[in-house]
C-alpha cells in the first residue's frame, strides 16, 4: 500500500487523498491520465508520457501548462517516499471542479493527482510468461487517441477476460483488431510485424513508440496496418505491450493456442532488447 500521495499541490497521507464531489472527473470523465512505469527507479520513456499527456490536454482544451522538470520531482519524491523500486506512476488531470453542468467553464483550476504503487513486472528472464486473452467486442468511443480516464467499456471487457481466467481482452470492431483494453496488440506473419495505425481508433502506446525503434535498429519488417481477427488467429506469433506490462507474449486467444501455446521467439528476442534499452536508456 503506498503511503504518500500528491493531490493539488500538497503531499498527503494516501487514505486523505481525496477529490471534490464536484470534480468533473468524477462526474463526467472530464479528465486524463498517465501510467508510467518505474523500473529499478528509473522512469521508463517518460518523455514519451509527457508528449501525450500535453496532447491529451490541448485535445479536450483543458488549460494546464505541464512543467515536466517539475513533475519529474514530484515523482521522484514520490517514489522516495513510498519506497518503490519497481512499480508506477499513476497521474491524472481533471478539468477541475465546478456546479454540475456539461458545458464547462473557463479558467477552473485542474485537479493533479499523482501517486505511486509498487508492481512486479513480467520481464523476460527464466520466469517469463506467456498470457492468455480474449476477443470482445470494441464498445469505446470514436477517440481513443485520447487517454481519457472514459475507461468504462475497458473495464467491462477486460473483466470479460478476467472471468474466463484471461488476462486481456482484444477488443474488434468491424472485423478489425483495434487493440487491448490497456495495451496494444502486435501479431507476427512470416517474421513481418503488424500492428493497428496510430490514429484515432486506437491509444498511440509509449511502449509501442519505443518498441518501433527498437525494430528499426534490429531492421525487422514492420507494417502498420489494420489486421483482421483471421488474422490474428493466425498469426505465428503474438504479443501485447503497455507501460504495465512491457512487452507480454500472447500464447493463447479464446480456444485457439498461437504458436503451440509457447513464446514466440521473436518476441522472446523484442522483448529482451526492449528490456535492455529501459536499463540503459
Ligand atoms: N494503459 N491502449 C490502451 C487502451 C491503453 O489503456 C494503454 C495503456 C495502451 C498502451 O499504452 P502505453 O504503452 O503508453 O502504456 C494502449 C495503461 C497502462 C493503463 O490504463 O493502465
Amino acid at each position: 500500500m503506498s503511503k504518500i500521495a500528491f493531490i493539488n499541490n500538497k503531499y498527503v497521507k494516501f487514505n486523505n487523498a481525496k477529490v471534490h464531489i464536484e470534480d468533473r472527473g468524477l462526474q463526467f470523465a472530464d479528465s486524463v491520465y498517465e501510467v508510467i512505469a518505474v523500473l529499478n527507479k528509473k522512469l521508463i520513456d517518460y518523455k514519451y508520457h509527457f508528449y501525450r499527456l500535453r496532447y491529451s490536454l490541448k485535445e479536450l482544451n483543458i488549460s494546464l501548462k505541464v512543467d515536466q522538470n517539475r513533475f519529474l520531482k514530484i515523482f521522484k519524491k514520490l517514489l522516495e517516499k513510498n519506497n518503490v523500486t519497481n512499480g508506477i506512476i499513476y497521474l491524472q488531470i481533471t478539468r477541475g471542479i465546478q456546479v454540475r453542468e456539461h458545458v464547462y467553464e473557463k479558467n477552473i483550476k485542474p485537479n493533479i493527482i499523482i501517486y505511486s504503487r509498487k508492481r512486479k513486472f513480467n520481464l523476460p528472464d527464466k520466469n517469463f510468461y506467456g498470457v492468455n486473452a480474449i476477443t470482445y467486442n470494441d464498445l469505446r468511443w470514436a477517440r481513443r487517441d485520447i487517454k481519457t480516464v472514459n475507461l468504462l467499456p475497458n473495464v467491462i471487457a477486460r473483466n470479460n477476460a478476467n472471468r474466463k481466467k484471461a488476462y486481456e481482452a482484444i477488443l474488434i470492431k468491424n472485423n478489425i483488431i483495434t487493440e487491448g483494453t490497456s495495451s496494444n496488440i502486435w501479431i507476427i506473419k512470416n517474421k513481418k510485424l503488424y500492428t493497428h495505425p496510430s490514429n484515432i481508433n486506437i491509444l498511440k502506446g509509449v511502449t509501442r513508440t519505443s518498441l518501433k525503434l527498437i525494430i528499426k535498429k534490429m531492421k525487422l519488417t514492420f507494417i502498420e496496418k489494420p489486421f483482421s481477427l483471421k488474422h490474428l488467429m493466425n498469426a505465428d506469433e503474438v504479443f501485447l505491450t503497455s507501460s504495465g506490462s512491457f512487452i507480454t507474449p500472447i500464447v493463447k486467444i479464446d480456444s485457439k493456442l498461437i504458436n503451440n501455446g509457447k513464446i514466440g521467439e521473436i518476441t522472446l528476442n523484442l522483448a529482451k532488447m526492449y528490456f535492455k534499452s529501459c536499463m540503459n536508456g
